[in-house]
């Protein structure tokens, strides 16, 4: 059951927009992963070696969890992200060198784990060194990792070169080596490059969105009075794993009534009531990628005219910030304009100051391997980076909290929403729910 399973997530296409029974299933190697895009994967340790000149760089795989110290439901492998940047490999305790000679001689070594039957039959099968290795990788070198012998490559690495020794966390080095005064850390040239995203990175991510805004729908289609907020939980977390999602990209936010005021609620455990709104800021990660959307609905299908006039500031707020969307332009200038959008439109909705003071957190961030991707933030936008638009306003006074966020490609010519398939105004959202079959009222707690 659990082979087919994972067939099936290999198999997923990652750029198809839509769900569709599995191709032939691809994977020859269960435990290995996903296919590598080889040709991206390529690029980027070009990109890098490109990037650093001369010198050497030692990026090190995540190690498997142990089932019995840790805490077992947030424990399942995940590669580290940088490790799976550059190689798209997901077995653990892997290691991966790059060196660029003085004379510019350029290598790429992947070291993996003796394979170990015995432990296979309690995780998985895993990928060794051996042809299947490079023929799945792309990397010519693959060698079965063993420490002493990675030390001892990784001293004639940087004897042959000037440059640095690189590392993704330099204070957890291996070993004592001649190179001891040469470390470097390679994170912030790692982190610019996965600013902007490839052709690959992008149809991981749209496959990620989209699963999140059917998950989205699927929330609209069965949202209901009486209904626990865990509840609708459990539908948008079912359409994400129905769908080839592999976890969620940080825990689901349902918050209804007053926990919609309430940013990073995640509980989930209110039972809802006609007349609320239920605040959805959801991620299905998807090959190492995740979505970042947020939707606010009327639990009953219709909004109140309060709630309509709160809803439409903050949706108009979203599409001035979204106009202003070119390369060039900071997240900082796009924070602005939607604080001043705000400040010039508020009327008197929120008394005789502006609703402003409610919007508590900044509009935007980076979108990747992590949901608060990495990155500096005083970069100017460049085509290819993924940021949220999210603004939000919350009045706790009035149990109303409102949040709308879309995820947004920058392009050439300004920008595009990846979310777009997520109903986003009142007249779509009402019109989705009321056209579901949703019960009217109901729903029974644990
Ligand atoms: N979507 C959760 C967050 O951005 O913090």
């Amino acid at each position: 059951m659990r082979v087919l399973i994972v067939l099936t997530l290999l198999a997923a296409p990652l750029t198809a927009q839509a769900p569709g029974p599995p191709p032939e299933a691809v994977a020859e190697l269960p435990g290995a992963g996903r296919p590598v895009a080889i040709e991206a994967h390529q690029a980027r340790r070009n990109a890098l070696l490109d990037r650093i000149g001369i010198g050497v760089v030692v990026v090190r795989a995540a190690s498997q969890s142990d089932l019995e110290r840790l805490v077992v439901q947030d424990n399942d492998f995940r590669q580290d992200d940088y490790f799976f940047y550059l190689t798209g490999v997901e077995t653990p305790d892997a290691w991966l060198l790059l060196s660029v000679t003085d004379d510019g001689a350029r290598d790429v070594v992947l070291y993996l784990p003796k394979r170990n039957p015995s432990r296979e039959q309690w995780t998985g099968r895993k990928l060794g060194s051996g042809d299947d290795a490079v023929r799945l990788t792309g990397i010519d070198a693959v060698r079965e990792l063993e420490l002493d012998d990675l030390g001892r490559d990784i001293d004639i690495a940087v004897s042959r070169t000037s440059g640095p020794l690189y590392m993704t966390d330099p204070a957890r080095e291996i070993g004592a080596g001649s190179w001891q005064g040469r470390l470097k850390n390679v994170v912030p040239i790692l982190d610019r490059m996965r600013l902007v995203k490839d052709s690959v990175e992008l149809a991981v991510l749209r496959r990620a969105i989209y699963i999140t805004t059917e998950a989205h729908k699927a929330a609209m289609r069965t949202a209901h009075p009486g209904m626990y907020e865990y509840q609708l939980e459990a539908t948008i977390e079912y359409t994400f794993r129905n769908m080839g999602a592999d976890r969620v990209g940080f825990p689901s936010i349902v918050g209804s009534g007053p926990n919609s005021t309430v940013l990073h609620y995640d509980v989930n455990r209110r039972q809802m009531e006609d007349g609320d709104l239920v605040l959805m800021d959801i991620g299905a990660e998807y090959g190492q990628y995740t979505a970042d959307v947020t939707r606010t609905i009327p639990v009953g299908g219709q909004f109140t005219a309060r709630q309509r006039e709160i809803y439409n500031l903050v949706l108009n707020t979203q599409r001035a910030a979204l106009e202003s969307i070119r390369p060039g332009v900071t997240v900082r200038e796009l924070d602005q304009v939607a604080r001043s959008y705000l400040a010039r439109n508020s009327g008197n909705i929120c008394g005789t100051q502006s609703c402003e003071r409610y919007f508590i957190h900044g509009l935007s961030h980076w979108l990747g391997m992590r949901v608060h991707d990495v990155g500096d933030y005083s970069l100017p936008l460049e085509p290819g980076m993924v940021l949220t638009i999210e603004p939000g306003l919350y009045i706790p006074s009035e149990d109303l909290g409102i949040r709308i966020e879309d995820d947004v490609r920058v392009t050439e010519a300004g920008y595009e929403i990846l979310s777009i398939g997520a109903p986003k105004t009142i007249e779509e959202i009402e019109s989705l729910m009321q056209s579901s079959s949703r019960p009217k009222t109901g729903g029974s707690g644990p």
